[in-house]
């Protein structure tokens, strides 16, 4: 069985986006892929400053991931939390021995997050080795992330090289370099104000929300001014793009509503309506499931403990290996 690794960070509620780009990936892996997927909360330590706000965002992050469907329960699928494997930390440290510092300068992620007034430290600038150390932790062969991740998959196969490159033989190499997969219809999900769907936008639609004000977000979606009665451009439109990232790019109901756009006598009113109504349709079973799942930690803190105990054992012989490597 191949091996997929991928995390999200614990800075807030999850929306369309983490679950188009990334989560629907998890869950179709997961038929036949070992699974790492862990809930990134030392890299939201970035951002977030509450510990108790912290606390909750982590335990949120379990739970959406089963709810969304994700199934600890398959003997190969591991879920858990990034500070339950402080192996990923000592990993990282290796790896920054290796990186070049302007490797850093050019990472766009810091740029983007201090442009929006997230603090300029040197977590946040080292941020890409924390999350090749995370990669590399588990020797992947697969990374599904959205679009935006993927200057960090780069880096990470980079640093990879480098290592390997400094400190083992070409036919013995300590790291393999893993791929990494986006899915193209929802590589970079827009929020409902058109740029790209973020929790530092407050731009997002959480299908969790309770039904009133998620169809009020899902009404605030921008559209331009042309008439009811004429043609319209799906491709152009945000209410569509969502639409089909989540109904699916092959669904009829997706060919079927790019066809009344094209037609004309479609409002965006009542393409926003059918919007409302395929999240709720898409998402009912994850949201009930959700509700169960809050009255019953005990299995989440489960899971977590079964997760961090499969990704700490591998992370630990792949962090010995590359400890010997470097002569420690
Ligand atoms: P994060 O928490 O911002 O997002 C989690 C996942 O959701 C995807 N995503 C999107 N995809 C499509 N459209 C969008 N609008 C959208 N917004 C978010 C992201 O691409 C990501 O796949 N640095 C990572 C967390 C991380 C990680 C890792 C990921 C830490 N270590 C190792 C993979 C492997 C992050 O901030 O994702």
């Amino acid at each position: 069985m191949k091996r997929v690794l991928s995390g999200i960070q614990p800075s807030g509620q999850l929306h369309l986006g983490n679950f188009s780009g990334a989560i629907q990936q998890f869950v179709e892996l997961q038929a036949d892929h070992e699974m790492f997927i862990f809930i990134a909360s030392y890299h939201a330590l970035t951002s977030v400053r509450d510990p108790e706000v912290l606390r909750q965002n982590i335990t949120q992050v379990a739970t959406d991931y089963i709810a969304f469907g994700l199934d600890p329960d398959l003997p190969h699928v591991n879920l858990y939390r990034q500070q339950d494997v402080p192996e990923v930390t000592e990993l990282a440290w290796l790896l920054a021995c290796v990186c070049p510092k302007h490797m850093m300068d050019k990472a766009t992620s810091f740029k983007d997050k201090t442009a929006k007034g997230l603090s300029a430290s040197i977590g946040l600038y080292t941020y890409p080795v924390l999350q090749a150390a995370d990669i590399l932790s588990v020797d992947p062969d697969l990374v599904p992330v959205g679009k935006d991740q993927v200057q960090h998959c780069e880096i990470t196969r980079d640093l990879a090289q480098k290592f390997n490159h400094n400190f083992a033989s070409e036919d013995n190499p300590v790291f393999r370099l893993p791929d990494y997969r986006v899915r193209e219809a929802a590589a970079l999900l827009p929020g409902i104000d058109g740029q790209k769907m973020s929790k530092s936008y407050d731009n997002t639609i959480d299908p969790f929300m309770d039904e009133k004000p998620l169809r009020k977000r899902i009404m605030k979606i921008v559209s331009d001014a042309t008439p009811l009665e004429d043609p319209k451009d799906p491709d152009n439109d945000t209410t569509f793009q969502i639409f089909r990232a989540i109904a699916g790019e092959h669904d009829p109901r997706t060919a079927d509503l790019a066809t009344r756009y094209r037609a004309g006598g479609l409002g965006y009113g009542h393409a926003k309506q059918e919007l409302f109504e395929l999240v709720l349709d898409t998402f009912g079973p994850a949201r009930q499931r959700r509700a169960e799942l809050m009255n019953d930690p005990g299995y989440i803190n489960k899971v977590l403990a079964d997760g961090a105990d499969k990704a700490r054992a591998k992370a630990r012989s792949v962090l010995d290996k590359a400890r010997h490597a470097v002569g420690l």
